[in-house]
């Protein structure tokens, strides 16, 4: 099989935690170059990850100038749009990760250039790629929950604030729990509801926990002074069609009722949810009735060849996408209506009134 040329720009956690590794397990894709602000990150990358003769840059201008056929944007969520932006009009394929861009003006300007530009772009939502969305996507494509007019999108951390990088910085990243962890359940829930018109938005937004000490925080203590976003966020999302959606997203809450990357759907026909696997639920025979589809990843293969890691089948994707002109999954204008709708969940917030759209 063709080999795909490919770049990393941003060469960071998510570069070495997902797609480097699963670019190479995949074998299809060869890492030609590597780009990141800080040079040793770089090369360690190429070290572990790239050809023999893969070049290195600290300047990303320069690695778009190479042939290649795709690059990925992995670095923080300031510089998003900007360099996916410069790598579509230098022709190049673009795998960015999510949130999509800081604010939908952003996300917009991407999804023009990768129209202008007839080149692919597609966002690193690899939740849509796990057993349980695949399954319960074809479930909701088939009909099978009817018309799904109430949903939740569940981001919920108990105390799991991320500490490293620039996760506290609103410079940097544009939004705290909501835009990191709420883009990937409000992605979720609105491709299994197949509905991208959102008609207004209330949100709240809270900086409660953020200056606390002694915080028994997953990854250690946050340092106050650095906390510059919310620590939770929530949203009620009116669509065109009736349907509602309650987002709810937090790093830090005084809850066990914690769940993340998750959806649940009530539908005419059916209901479903993603705790305990899958639960699908419904009445059949004058009975209430809980389906829990096996889901054992050895037994499902819904991507051919792709194998049932979700980091594998998002390259697996990328790459029939970008060398046989296959469809991407998870389609820019779909994650830009994710980003009009958390910006409208700060702008609610902020002005105490619903965003209309
Ligand atoms: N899909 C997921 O589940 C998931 C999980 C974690 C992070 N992410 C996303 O990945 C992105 C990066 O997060 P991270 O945890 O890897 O952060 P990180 O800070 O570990 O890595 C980002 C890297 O980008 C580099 N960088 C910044 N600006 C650059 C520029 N102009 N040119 C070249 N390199 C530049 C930084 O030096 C850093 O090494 C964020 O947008 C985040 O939301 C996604």
């Amino acid at each position: 099989m063709k080999h795909m040329r490919a770049g990393i720009i941003g060469c960071g956690g998510i570069a070495n935690s997902k797609h480097m590794p699963a670019i190479k397990k995949l074998g299809l894709t060869d890492l030609v170059a590597f780009c990141d602000l800080i040079e040793e990150k770089a090369v360690a990358a190429k070290d572990k990850f790239g050809t023999v003769d893969a070049q290195i840059f600290t300047d990303y201008k320069e690695l778009l100038k190479m042939e290649l056929d795709a690059v990925y944007v992995l670095t923080q969520n300031r510089a998003h749009s900007y360099i996916t932006i410069d790598a579509l009009n230098a022709g190049k394929n673009v795998l960015c990760e999510k949130p999509m861009a800081k604010t939908s003006a952003e996300a917009k300007a991407m999804l023009d250039a990768a129209e202008k530009s007839g080149k692919i772009l597609t966002i690193g939502y690899q939740n849509r790629y796990r057993p349980d969305s695949i399954y319960l996507k074809r479930a909701c494509a088939n009909g099978d929950l009817g018309e799904i007019y109430y949903a939740k999108a569940h981001a919920i951390r108990r105390r799991a604030v991320p500490t490293w990088g620039v996760f506290l910085s609103e410079e940097e990243q544009g939004g705290g729990p909501l835009i990191d962890i709420g883009t990937h359940a409000l992605d979720l829930t609105l491709w299994m509801m197949d509905n991208y018109k959102p008609v207004s938005v209330m949100g709240s937004v809270y900086k409660k926990l953020g200056d606390q000490t002694e915080t028994a925080n997953a990854w250690g203590d946050w340092n106050p002074s650095e906390f510059n976003v919310e620590d939770s966020a929530f949203g009620y999302i009116k669509m065109a069609d009736g349907a509602t959606v309650m987002l709810e997203s937090a790093w830090a809450l005084n809850t066990l009722d914690v769940d993340e990357a998750k959806t649940s759907l009530c539908g005419t026909k059916a209901g479903a949810d993603m705790k305990d696997g899958l639960r699908i639920n419904k009445v059949q025979y004058n009975k209430q009735v809980v389906e829990r589809p096996e889901l054992d990843p050895e037994k499902i293969r819904f991507f051919d060849g792709s194998g049932e890691d979700p980091d594998l089948v998002e390259q697996q994707v990328f790459y029939n996408a970008v060398m046989n002109g296959g469809e991407v999954v998870v389609k820019p204008e779909q994650a830009y209506v994710v980003t009009q709708i958390l910006e409208a969940i700060y702008e609610s917030a902020k002005t105490g009134r619903a965003v209309n759209f």
